[in-house]
């Protein structure tokens, strides 16, 4: 069952975030589902707790402005944004840097990085005692409400083992503004309680609203699609071919395993690396996937697989 614990027993989350357990933040805007954002076992979790049907890309909090400039490309606007949006219910997405520590299932394979600094004391001690950034959601299960107190994050996680860090009600109570700044123009995705005329303010440019396109979460363009073809259910491997494989051991160079044992949270969390590292390996022109169960986080893990295979332009 989910457990409220108090600030005073932050230890009791900093220890499960360590190992590699999500733990249940407060933030001034909703509560979040928080793991160790450099963790991809961690990050899977997230996954599979909220039962998200897609890997959306998720945002990752951070303690500073400088642990922040470790992960992303800076740029003029972001400066300018932080000044004055920052701590608070700002997020950026920026390019991810290139020895960016972060999971790239936080990415959901991608080339950017949804950043956050939150102000609120509970959550900025956690960052702080913890160390690492921590990538979190909405602590909600995929479709529901965002929570704004400790209660309504138990009432969602009723069959789950989670600590529920209590910060009170959440004082904003809607989801963070959402500013993409990894192209020319700043673009709004995801309303707030920032307002686009708030950053043209602080910006001193014209925003765009609603996404453009190539920027939109849960869009083929957003996504990292490998280079070579993907062929999905493969029961038998052809020449060239490398074999992502799934339940089993991978059994020729070029090949690699999803999961051994058939978990889905390790297959999860090894999907996008393993993807990235058969694109780049000379021994194979395209990859074929055995059949991933297309249940709990299979469902996350065959979308995404589905839109690396679709055909592409
Ligand atoms: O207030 C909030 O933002 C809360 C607290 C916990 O920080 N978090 C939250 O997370 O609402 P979530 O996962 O429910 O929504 C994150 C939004 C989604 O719309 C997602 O698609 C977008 O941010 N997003 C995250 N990373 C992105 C990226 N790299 N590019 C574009 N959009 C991104
Ligand atoms: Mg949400």
């Amino acid at each position: 069952m989910a457990r409220i614990i108090q600030a005073f027993e932050q230890e009791l989350a900093v220890a499960a975030l360590k190992r590699g357990m999500p733990v249940a933040m407060p933030t001034e805007t909703v509560y979040g589902l928080a793991a160790d954002a450099c963790d991809d076992a961690a990050v899977a979790r997230i996954f599979a707790m909220k039962h998200r049907p897609q890997f959306n890309p998720l945002i990752v909090h951070i303690a500073s402005i400088t642990q922040a400039k470790q992960l992303v490309v800076w740029n003029s606007m972001a400066e300018r944004l932080v000044k004055t949006f920052w701590p608070g219910a700002l997020t950026m997405v920026l390019p991810r840097a290139a020895d960016c520590p972060i999971s790239l299932l936080a990415s959901a394979g991608g080339d950017t990085l949804a950043i956050r600094m939150l102000r609120h004391p509970v959550a900025q001690a956690l960052l702080v005692a913890c160390g690492t950034p921590l990538a979190a959601p909405s602590a909600n299960r995929s479709g529901r409400i965002s929570p704004t107190t400790a209660q309504h994050v138990v009432e969602e996680f009723t069959d789950h083992e989670l600590l529920v860090l209590e910060g009170g009600a959440c004082e904003v109570g809607l989801e963070s503004s959402v500013v993409d700044l990894s192209g020319e123009v700043p673009c709004l995705l995801r309303p707030g309680s920032v307002t686009p005329a708030l950053l043209e303010e602080a910006l001193g440019s014209p925003v765009m609203l609603g996404g453009n396109h190539a920027h939109s979460p849960g869009m083929l363009q957003s996504h990292y699609a490998p280079g070579k073809p993907l062929r999905l259910n493969a029961q038998e491997v052809r020449e060239s071919e490398g074999l992502l494989c799934f339940g089993q051991p991978a059994q020729r160079q070029g090949d690699e395993t999803l999961s051994v044992r058939g978990e889905l949270t390790e297959a999860a969390a090894n999907l996008f690396a393993l993807l990235r590292r058969m694109d780049a390996d000379p021994r194979i022109s395209s990859i074929a996937v055995m059949r991933v169960p297309e249940e709990g986080l299979g469902l996350a893990i065959n979308d995404r697989l589905k839109r690396a295979a679709a055909p592409r332009d």
